[in-house]
């Protein structure tokens, strides 16, 4: 086992190209072995995952939906609420069932639990079985891993690195939309949150191997970029940069759509929105969490705002950016929550009418601050309080949806739906689903679409033409 490497060493200029040198030395050694992957949690995650498809098929490795037949396993998990957890070690024990059967068949498990020590040793001492467990910081050396001895575990996790990995290959999961990392990390230790601790201290990636990078999808036909962070408005701040450039630069290089997730509103600048309001290719949508409508709880997250501040930058983004869509993310049953703090957040969910929300009962995170707070608030109660939240959210969502009924709406058409194969699927600008009747021909382009009807979660519509 790799022992974390407490002191942050200053490597990156060093580690840039390793992953290529990964790529050169090993490929197509485990030719037609067919594996099954498994992605659990956020956008960063899926993201990460398109990097592990990337090493596992140079291997050689083919990808199969039927887990009994795959002679690899790769879990990619999260850690950010107690059922996250539960679903994996549920999971981990079918992988026993099938591995008991099949001498031939390795299982890898990578992402934010890895980085949990209990989970460690949870692993080396109950599930032995496992035979790779690889940390979100050196993703890059599952190839090498992959090659070691397979007939020991092998633990490899550093949870203490500043490296930012250039020259990564993804093998993405659309023609048309791509995640592009330009920072990893998180320094805000929000007292409830465990990413600070999976993904350690901020770092960014150099402005000109993001451009490069947009540049290089636009030039593949890729339509829109997303810029993916944890908090994707602090890039900069470890290298002298400013988001508001990078946006600018990214907008500059023409690809149709840009967007950003997630933004913090501690760090959202006024040069920011005037970035977003400026350039038509930037969507006006922002993903702006609230967490709490209390002063009172949002102290005690540490959020570093109060929701007057909240609502205030929240305002200046409608005045500013013209048709803004503003989603967010609210916990409930917060330690400590009392009823009036949550009468806060129902206020101030009807006074930002929010165009949609992720919605969460708070979950006790091991090595959190908010784990060790005084939590007397029985179970029923918050789960009362998510579903009146719930109500309220969904019939903002729902108003939203509905002020673009019987209009014409560009949207980029990004495939077959799951649902109904006669229908297609895509996302308007201000990132809702639309459920399309129109041509295949459509699919990777930005069409106009009539919106035919409107329901909380999505909406249907149909071909218009092709938008200019
Ligand atoms: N970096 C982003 C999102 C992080 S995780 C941000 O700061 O906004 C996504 C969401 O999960 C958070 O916004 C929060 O609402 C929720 N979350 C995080 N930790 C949680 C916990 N311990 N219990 C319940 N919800 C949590
Ligand atoms: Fe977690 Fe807070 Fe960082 Fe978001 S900003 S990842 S909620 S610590
Ligand atoms: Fe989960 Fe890690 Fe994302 S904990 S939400 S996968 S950063």
């Amino acid at each position: 086992m790799h022992l974390p490497d407490l002191e942050i060493a200053k490597k990156r200029e060093k580690s840039e190209n390793k992953y290529v040198n990964l790529q050169e030395n090993y490929q197509k050694v485990f030719n037609g072995k067919k594996y099954f992957l498994r992605t659990y949690g956020c956008q960063m995650n899926v993201h990460d995952s398109e990097a592990i498809r990337s090493y596992v098929e140079t291997l050689g490795f083919i990808k199969t939906e039927n887990i009994e037949e795959a002679n690899l396993v790769v879990l990619n998990t999260c850690a950010i609420r107690e059922n996250a957890k539960d679903k994996v070690m549920g999971f981990l024990g079918k992988c026993q069932y099938l591995k008991k059967n099949n001498p031939d068949f390795k299982i890898v498990l990578a992402g934010c639990m890895t980085e949990q020590p209990d989970v460690i040793e949870e692993i080396m001492q109950k599930h032995k079985y496992v035979d790779i467990v690889i940390g979100t910081h050196n993703l890059y050396e599952l190839p090498k891993l992959l090659m070691q001895e397979y007939n020991k575990q092998v633990i490899e996790v550093y949870s203490q690195s500043d490296e930012v990995i250039e020259g990564m290959h993804f093998n993405r999961d659309s023609q048309y939309t791509a995640w592009v990392n330009i920072m990893y990390g998180c320094d805000k230790f929000c007292t409830y949150c465990i990413v600070p601790y999976t993904r350690g201290r901020e770092r960014s990636r150099k402005l000109e191997d993001v451009v490069k990078e947009v540049e290089d999808l636009k030039a593949k036909g890729y339509k829109e970029v997303t810029l993916l962070g944890q908090n994707v408005n602090a890039y900069g701040r470890d290298i002298g940069e400013k988001f508001s450039h990078l946006l600018e630069c990214v907008a500059k290089t023409k690809i149709e759509r840009v967007r950003f997730v997630t933004s913090h509103p501690w760090n959202f600048t006024d040069e920011m929105i005037d970035v977003v309001a400026k350039y038509d290719n930037i969507m006006p949508y922002i993903h702006l969490p609230l967490q709490s409508g209390s002063n009172n709880i949002l102290k005690r997250m540490n959020r570093r705002y109060t929701k007057e501040e909240y609502y205030a930058l929240f305002k200046k983004m409608k005045e500013k950016i013209p048709n803004v869509a503003i989603t967010t993310d609210i916990i409930v049953g917060f330690p400590g929550e009392s009823d009036e703090d949550f009468n806060d957040t129902l206020e101030m969910v009807k006074k930002c009418a929010f165009d949609g929300a992720y919605t969460f009962i708070f979950s006790k995170r091991e090595g959190t601050p908010a784990a060790r707070m005084e939590d007397k608030t029985p179970m029923k109660v918050k789960e009362e309080r998510l579903y009146k939240l719930n109500e309220l959210v969904n019939y903002y969502s729902n108003q939203s949806n509905q002020k673009i009924l019987n209009k014409v709406v560009p949207v980029l058409i990004l495939g077959v739906s799951e649902k109904d194969e006669n229908k297609l699927y895509g996302y308007t600008d201000t990132m809702k689903l639309v459920n399309v009747v129109g041509p295949k021909e459509i699919i990777g382009q930005i069409a106009d679409v009539k919106i035919m009807e409107a329901k909380s979660f999505s909406l249907d519509g149909e071909y218009v033409k092709v938008a200019c």
